[in-house]
C-alpha cells in the first residue's frame, strides 16, 4: 500500500486490537457532538469489538452520542452467522448501544440494490445533505480489513462497484471470494468520506496480499484512503518481520 498511509507495524494482534481501541477512542475524545463509527465485517475486527465490550473500555464510550454503521454487508438476515453487522451487534452493539444509535444494513429487501438505496437513503438522512462535503467528513472512523485478493468492504477487483462516484451505496449481486453471498457495499467516496480509515491486518496468511498490494496500486484496498488520515495496523506475522 503506498500514498498517504501510515503503516505500524506492531507485535501480535492482542495488541494489534488495543492499538486499535486506542485510536478509537481517541477519535471519540476528539468529537464533543453526535458522531458516527463504521465497522467492517470478517474476521479481524472481532478483538477489538471484544475490548469495546469490556469494562475498561466501555465506561469511556459516551454511547448516547456514538452511532455504528457497517462499511459492507453480507445479504443475509441478521440471522445467519454471515451477517456482519450481527456479529458486531453479539459482541458488544446489543448490549451497550442504544438501539437507535446502531444502524445495520436492511437486508430484507428483495434485491442488493434495494437495500443498498435504503441504506445510503439512511446516511444521507443521518449527515443531513445528499453530497458529501469534505470540511464535513460523515463518519469520525471507518474500520477496514483486507481480503486475500486485495479487495476491502465489498469493493473486489475489477468489479463496477469499484468506478462508483456518484453512489454512496451499491450491491454486489456476486462475491469473489467466500462467503459466496450477494453483498452491500459502501462505495469509495462515502467510505473516504471520514477524519481516519484504519485498516486491521494479522497473521501470516496476509503476507502474500500485503506484498502484492506493495505493488499493485490498483487493487481495491490500495484505493480506498481517507480524505483525512489513513492507518494500516499491521502485526509482524503479516508484515513479515
Ligand atoms: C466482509 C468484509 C471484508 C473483510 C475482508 C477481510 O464482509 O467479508 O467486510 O472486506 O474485511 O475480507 O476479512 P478477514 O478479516 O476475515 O480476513
Amino acid at each position: 500500500m503506498t500514498r498517504q498511509l501510515h503503516r505500524i507495524v506492531v507485535a501480535d494482534p492482542a495488541v494489534l486490537a488495543a492499538a486499535a481501541a486506542d485510536r478509537l477512542m481517541a477519535r471519540i475524545e476528539a468529537n464533543n457532538n453526535r458522531m458516527a463509527i463504521c465497522l467492517t465485517g470478517g474476521s479481524s475486527p472481532k478483538r477489538l469489538y471484544q475490548l469495546l465490550a469490556s469494562e475498561a473500555y466501555a465506561k469511556r464510550i459516551p454511547w448516547d452520542r456514538v452511532h455504528w454503521f457497517i462499511g459492507d454487508e453480507r445479504f443475509v438476515p441478521p440471522s445467519d452467522a454471515r451477517n456482519n453487522m450481527a456479529t458486531a451487534r453479539g459482541i458488544f452493539l446489543d448490549r451497550l448501544a442504544p438501539k437507535d444509535n446502531i444502524h445495520p444494513v436492511p437486508t430484507d429487501a428483495a434485491t442488493p440494490d434495494e437495500s443498498a438505496g435504503r441504506y445510503e437513503r439512511e446516511l444521507k438522512s443521518f449527515y443531513g445533505a445528499d453530497d458529501l462535503d469534505p470540511a464535513r467528513p460523515l463518519f469520525d472512523l471507518v474500520l477496514m480489513g483486507v481480503g486475500p485478493d486485495g479487495h476491502t468492504a465489498s469493493l473486489f477487483p475489477g468489479y463496477p462497484a469499484l468506478a462508483e462516484t456518484k453512489r454512496w451505496v451499491t450491491g454486489v449481486p456476486q462475491a469473489h471470494v467466500a462467503p459466496f453471498v450477494p453483498r452491500v457495499t459502501l462505495t469509495l467516496p462515502s467510505l473516504a468520506s471520514c477524519r481516519e480509515m484504519l485498516f486491521e491486518v494479522a497473521g501470516e496468511e496476509k503476507r502474500a496480499i500485503l506484498d502484492k498490494l506493495s505493488k499493485d496500486e490498483s487493487l481495491p484496498a490500495n484505493r480506498a484512503r481517507s480524505i483525512g488520515e489513513t492507518v494500516l495496523l499491521v502485526d509482524k506475522a503479516a508484515a513479515g518481520e
